[in-house]
Formats: structure tokens, C-alpha cells, sequence
């Protein structure tokens, strides 16, 4: 569900909304009003600090105060929302990520079926801050109504800003928060109703109205074109598999930037059946390739000057009479033949099969996305995702990338010593190691087997980030994160200006 954002000049007590959102910061002396809050304290005649701190505001981050406007605003609602220590008075020197929070936290709090439209005064006089706080605002009212008959249309969104030259910032958070509320949906939407071929066909609208160009393997294309590992994941499924290839091209490019995501809409295990409780949340096992198609959306929007092609392997991982066993051995895309030990490690199987087709782009740079162990939780949380490398500087640079979008990632290692579990009595590789330990990173050695000769590429475990189970915090609602999207468009961006 997209929500709308428009900007204005207009003063803060003539906007009329359900609600009027301001920031407060913390100094030495207490409390302070952030950029944008100075109108609406002048037109309650002032005191709006002194009254807030009656009310036990502190102005720490996330902190949502509310004050009625008592008739001085067109706005009958004041929410002051907590920006921490935060320089807040300088205009342009607050963190963009605090701010995005703030911002996201403040709106989530408020949307609902009585606050249908809610105006910003919040900092946003310059470039950085109008971006952050407008996608923090705009990911912050998302709302998943499908499945309910009780839904509601998400909020109205306007941003007090008196300067003209912020609107592109603002247009590139409407880009950006379109992204990340597609895959938010994509995650969200039931394995019922999204499955390999209606994601296909979803990936095909939004080829269209991007103007993207497009190429969709069914099953038979797929069989034919030997792509082992897509076809054995897919097998045992009623869905039979999709490969979709996305690509966006620019007339002044002189680079090539792949993506390729794992696209598992549904991840029972299969014959290594999961438990009930770890089956939950698997249909969010397609959020890389989720992430992928949006980014392909944003870039196609903001028009970098590079070549981005991207891979979306589409399976569902089922049990049945025809899936894949335990000691089946595949031949993945390439010729590499693979011994399927445990078929519960699946997203690898289907990647593979898209790194190894990738040489035929040339990529400058090939990254993947993925969903892939809960090693990575283990490691990492379910805040932080695992970024893996054949290259520490592209590692580093990734790892930047995602720091500069407002996204966190940590650089982890692919050490040699660990390559042997995948040795495999019968095939090429095994699909899994018989130690558990290390498990990312195991993940990680697989898939770089696949990787073309000479290719420059990276790895991203978002299995943790990826779906949210928690309480709802700063823009980041329960369910679909749309993890990675952001870091993607940085990474094409990045590439097109030789920084990666
Ligand atoms: N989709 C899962 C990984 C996952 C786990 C994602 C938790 C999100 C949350 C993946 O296909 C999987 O099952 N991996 C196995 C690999 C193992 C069999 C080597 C795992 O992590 O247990
Ligand atoms: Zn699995
Ligand atoms: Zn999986």
C-alpha cells in the first residue's frame, strides 16, 4: 500500500491535517525545538518546549508526545517526536538515519483509521534532511491491508519545506520508498497468491510500466537450457519454476552491474521437511529476489549512468512424490554437478544456477541477494546482515554503500579451511558441509564456486533482516522490511560513478 507525499510552502498553522508532526531534540539545557518547529510554537505563542517537558517529553529518539492544537493550528493534533542529542538546532547536521526513524516512528504512531492525513513540519530545508525525513515518513505509514476487510487506505503525507531546491531529494525518497514498499508487499503476500509464475507476472507489469527490458524461463525453457538447480528446488511443487531477467540500460554507460536474488515464495524444507515453527515465516524466502525486481524499479526511475541486469530464480521448495531426495546430484547451469544432501538448502542450489548464467552479461560487478541461512541470525541478529566477498575491497565498498543508504551490514570472511565440507563423494560439491558451525560462510564458499571466472562479486545474507517478528520501530514495520532495496539502488549508483 503506497502512501502519497506532497511538499508545501505553505506556514505550519494554515496546513490543515488530521495531525502536525514536529521534532524535539536534548541539549544541556533540556529540551529544543527542531528545524520546522519554530512556526508552530509561534502560532500557539510560544512555550510549545515548556509544555512538552510538563508532559514528560525528553526528546530522546523515537519519543512520540502528543498536544492538542487547541484551535491556533489548522492541524488539530501536535506530535512532537524525538530526534535525541542530534544537533538539533543546525539545520543539515542531523543524522539522516535518525532522522528517516524519527520521522517513520512518528507517523507509524499516529496512522490510523481517525488520522488519515498528516503534515511534516519536521527539518527539511536542505537536500539530506528533506530526503530523510520524507522516506522516513513514507515507510513509516506503510500499511498491508490485503487480507483484511476492515483495511484502510494509508495516510496523507505533507512536507513543510520553504525551499524549491529540495525537490528533487524529495522526489528520489517517493522512488525510493516505492521500492521498499513493493517488496514489503511481495514479502507479505501469502504463498497462496504469490507463487513462482504470479511473481513472474508481477515482475512483467513492473517491467512495462518501468520500461525495462525482460525475459521470463518457464519450466520447460528451463529444463531445455539446463538449469539444474532451479528445476530440482522446483520440482516437488505444483508451482513449476521462473527464471526472470530484468535489465535496465543507459546510453552513456560504460559499466555492468548484475544483481541475481533468491526467489524461494515458499520454503517448507521439502523432503528435509522444517519444523511447523521455522516454516512460519517462510514466506519471506523470495525478499532477495523481492529486493532485486524493486531495485531494478528504483534505478529505472533515478536512471544512473551504468547497465543493470537482474536475476530473479523463482521456485517453490516443496516435499512430494517428485521432489528432489537427499543424494540426488544435479547438474546446475555451468555443468557443475551437485550432490542435494539436505534439500532445506535450497536457496544456493537455485542461485547458483544465476551467478553461473550471469558471465554472459560481462558484469563489472555481480552481487546476490539472499535469504540464506539462519546462520546468519545466529551471527548477526535479525538487525544485521552478512556480506561476503572474492574481493575486500568490493567487501568494504558494499559494506560502505549500505552504511551510506541507511542500512546495516558487516563484513564477513570466506575462509579456505572451511571449502572442504563441500567436497562430495559422488559429484563436484555437496550442497551442504557436514559440520554446522560456520554455516553463513559455508553458504558463502558454495556460492562462489558459481561465480565466473574473473567477476568481481559479493554476497548478502539479509536471512535475519529481511522479515521483521518484533514490536514495530522507527520505519520498520512487523512483517516485510524491504531490507537490501536501498543498499541495491547505492550499489548501482556506486558502479555507474566507479566508486565500486
Ligand atoms: N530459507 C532458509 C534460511 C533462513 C532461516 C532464512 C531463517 C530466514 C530465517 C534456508 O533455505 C535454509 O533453510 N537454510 C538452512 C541451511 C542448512 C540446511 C545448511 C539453515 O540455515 O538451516
Ligand atoms: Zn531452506
Ligand atoms: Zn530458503
Amino acid at each position: 500500500m503506497t502512501a502519497t507525499l506532497q511538499t508545501t510552502n505553505s506556514a505550519a498553522r494554515d496546513v490543515s491535517a488530521d495531525a502536525i508532526v514536529i521534532a524535539v531534540g536534548q541539549d544541556a539545557g533540556g529540551l529544543v525545538l527542531a528545524p520546522g518547529a519554530q512556526d508552530v510554537d509561534a502560532a500557539l505563542g510560544g512555550g510549545l518546549a515548556a509544555t512538552l517537558s510538563a508532559l514528560g517529553a525528553t526528546g530522546k529518539p523515537e519519543e512520540v508526545t502528543r498536544i492538542v492544537s487547541a484551535g491556533k493550528l489548522a492541524a488539530p493534533v501536535i506530535a512532537a517526536v524525538g530526534i535525541g542529542t542530534a544537533s538539533a538546532a543546525e539545520p543539515g547536521s542531523t543524522d539522516a538515519e535518525i532522522l528517516r526513524r524519527s520521522a517513520g516512528a512518528a507517523v507509524r504512531s499516529l496512522a490510523s483509521p481517525k488520522i488519515r492525513s498528516i503534515a511534516l513540519a519536521l527539518p527539511a530545508d536542505d537536500a539530506a534532511s528533506a530526503e530523510a525525513t520524507a522516506l522516513g515518513a513514507l515507510l513509516g505509514s506503510y500499511y498491508f491491508g490485503r487480507y483484511r476487510s476492515d483495511g484502510h487506505p494509508a495516510a496523507e503525507l505533507t512536507l513543510l519545506t520553504s525551499a524549491a531546491h529540495v525537490d528533487q531529494a524529495v522526489a528520489r525518497a517517493r522512488v525510493l520508498a516505492a521500492a521498499v514498499t513493493l517488496v514489503r508487499d511481495l514479502v507479505n503476500t501469502s504463498p497462496s497468491h504469490l507463487y513462482p509464475e504470479t511473481f513472474a507476472a508481477e515482475a512483467g507489469k513492473i517491467a512495462a510500466s518501468s520500461g525495462l527490458g525482460i525475459e521470463v524461463l518457464d519450466e520447460t525453457a528451463l529444463t531445455a537450457g539446463g538449469y539444474g538447480g532451479i528445476r530440482g528446488v522446483g520440482q516437488g511443487s505444483v508451482h513449476p519454476p521462473r527464471l526472470v531477467r530484468l535489465s535496465y540500460q543507459h546510453p552513456d554507460a560504460s559499466r555492468t552491474g548484475v544483481f541475481a536474488g533468491k526467489g524461494i515464495t515458499f520454503d517448507s524444507g521439502g523432503l528435509s521437511l522444517k519444523p511447523p515453527k521455522a516454516m512460519e515465516t517462510m514466506k519471506s524466502d523470495m525478499g532477495g529476489a523481492a529486493a532485486v525486481l524493486a531495485a531494478m524499479q528504483a534505478v529505472a526511475a533515478l536512471k544512473p549512468a551504468v547497465n543493470v541486469i537482474g536475476y530473479l530464480p523463482l521456485a517453490e521448495n516443496m516435499p512430494g512424490s517428485r521432489a528432489q531426495r537427499p543424494s540426488d546430484v544435479i547438474t546446475m547451469y555451468g555443468g557443475t554437478t551437485v550432490e542435494v544432501l539436505n534439500t532445506d538448502a535450497e536457496g544456493r542450489l537455485v542461485l547458483a544456477d544465476a551467478l553461473a548464467r550471469s558471465g554472459e552479461d560481462a558484469p563489472d560487478l555481480l552481487v546476490d541477494i539472499a535469504t540464506l541461512t539462519g546462520a546468519q541470525v545466529v551471527a548477526l541478529g535479525t538487525r544485521v546482515s552478512g556480506v561476503m566477498a572474492n574481493d575486500d575491497a568490493v567487501r568494504d565498498g558494499i559494506v560502505d554503500a549500505a552504511t551510506r543508504a541507511g542500512e546495516a551490514m558487516w563484513p564477513m570472511p570466506l575462509p579456505q579451511e572451511l571449502r572442504k565440507g563441500l567436497d562430495s563423494k559422488v559429484a563436484d560439491l555437496a550442497n551442504v558441509a557436514p559440520e554446522r558451525e560456520g554455516g553463513m560462510l559455508v553458504a558463502g564458499l558454495f556460492l562462489r564456486e558459481f561465480v565466473p571466472d574473473g567477476v568481481r562479486w559479493a554476497h548478502l545474507d539479509i536471512a535475519g533482516p529481511a522479515f521483521h517478528e518484533g514490536e514495530p520501530y522507527g520505519y520498520t514495520p512487523k512483517g516485510g522490511t524491504g531490507a537490501a532495496v536501498r543498499t541495491l539502488v547505492q550499489i548501482a549508483q556506486d558502479v555507474a560513478d566507479g566508486r565500486l
